[in-house]
Parts: structure tokens; sequence; C-alpha cells
């Protein structure tokens, strides 16, 4: 798939609220600061997303239209502690139940950071994603910061954790792994 355009259409604090026309959906999931809106930006090739370092900003789900077929789902990231426990909970619901009304959903791409050690949350995720049926690609992410030597065994960890599903290993930063993404999103989207 060729990325002709991509735009910015509308922060989403309801599942209600998602943006008309209707079209495939495909949502991006992980902690705060795992590099999701990177990874946006680096598909489309351009800043759409925005990307900080400060983890736990965006607490809405950023719609982007590409080719005017689908939509990228930049949504909020989770497992931050800073975020107040009280926002953080009422976000887990709103996240849930967008999850689990939404119909058009197409993949869950859910990222993951190669650098540390798999957490629960992202487990729970997974297999929450797995539970409501929707089909997830995991991205071990940030593979640019470990050595070639140090990545091989971590992907390994990673694949048997997450057993289950689709494993791919990329770099938002540094583009590794994104063409086989985007081929991947591709085959979803015609599912
Ligand atoms: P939230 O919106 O808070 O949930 O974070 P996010 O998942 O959207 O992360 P974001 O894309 O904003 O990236 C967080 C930080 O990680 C930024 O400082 C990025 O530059 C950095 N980063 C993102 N992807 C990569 C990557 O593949 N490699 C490296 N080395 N750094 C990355
Ligand atoms: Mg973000």
């Amino acid at each position: 798939m060729n990325i002709v355009s991509a735009r910015f259409i509308a922060s989403v604090y309801k599942a209600e609220q998602a943006p008309k026309p209707a079209l495939p959906e495909i949502g991006f999931f992980g902690r705060s600061n795992v590099g999701k809106s990177t990874m946006i930006n680096a598909i489309v090739n351009q800043k759409l997303a925005r990307s900080s370092s400060t983890p736990g900003k965006t607490q809405c789900l950023n719609y982007y239209c590409v080719n005017d077929k689908f939509y990228l789902v930049d949504a909020p990231g989770y497992g931050y502690a800073k975020t107040s426990k009280r926002l953080q909970d009422s976000w887990q619901k709103n996240l849930e139940f967008w999850l689990t009304e939404n119909k058009n959903l197409k993949l869950a791409v859910l990222l993951v950071d190669l650098k540390i050690p798999v957490q629960d949350s992202d487990i729970q995720m997974s297999e929450f994603l797995n539970y409501e049926k929707i089909p997830v690609l995991i991205v071990g992410n940030k593979n640019d910061k470990l050595k070639r030597s140090e990545l091989t065994g971590q992907i390994n960890v990673f694949k048997e954790q997450f057993s289950s599903f689709d494993f791919l290993s990329a770099s938002g930063e540094t583009k590794d792994g994104v063409s086989k993404l985007l081929q991947y999103m591709t085959s979803a989207l015609k599912a």
C-alpha cells in the first residue's frame, strides 16, 4: 500500500463520537511513551501525531484518515504512574467500552518496549483484545536501542510471552520494520 494522503480528523473522548463516515480502523495501543505516535508518523511519513517525551499527555483517541480509505487511531497510553489514579481508571473504562463497541476495528497494533521486560499491563491488554476477538499484532518497538547481540534473545523472549499473536520487531525512530508493518496492515484491511 502506498500512502497517498493522511490527515488528522478528530480527537474523540467517547465511543459514540467516532467520526463519520465509518471506515475500517487500525488502532495503536501500548503503554505511555512506548512510541505509538512516533510509529504513526513513521507510517504516514509525516509529523501528524503529536509525540512527546512527557508520557501520559494524550487522554483521548486521535483519528487520522489515510488515503480516504481507513482510520489510524492513536489511543491513549496506559500504565503511566504519574497520571492520577482516577483519570487512569476512567480512561480504562472509556477505552474498554470503545473496544467492546467498536465494530470497525480491523487490527490492534500493540506496541511493547523491547528494551524492558514484558510488562503485566501489556499481557493484560493483549488478553483483553483477544477476548474481544480483535486481531492483534505485537510490535516490539525501539529495537534501535538494543545491541544486535541482545536483540535476537529479547525478540525470542517476547515471541514466547506473546505466543498466540503475530510479532514484528521495529523502530519508529529508524523506521526498521515499518514497511513490514504496512504490509501487515494492508492484509488486515482486506480480511
Ligand atoms: P503517549 O502518547 O504518552 O502514550 O506516548 P507514545 O506511545 O505516543 O510515545 P511517543 O511516540 O510520544 O514517543 C515517546 C518517546 O519515545 C519520544 O521521546 C520518542 O522520540 C521516543 N521514541 C519513540 N519511538 C522510538 C523508537 O523506535 N526508538 C527510540 N530510540 N525512541 C523512540
Ligand atoms: Mg502519543
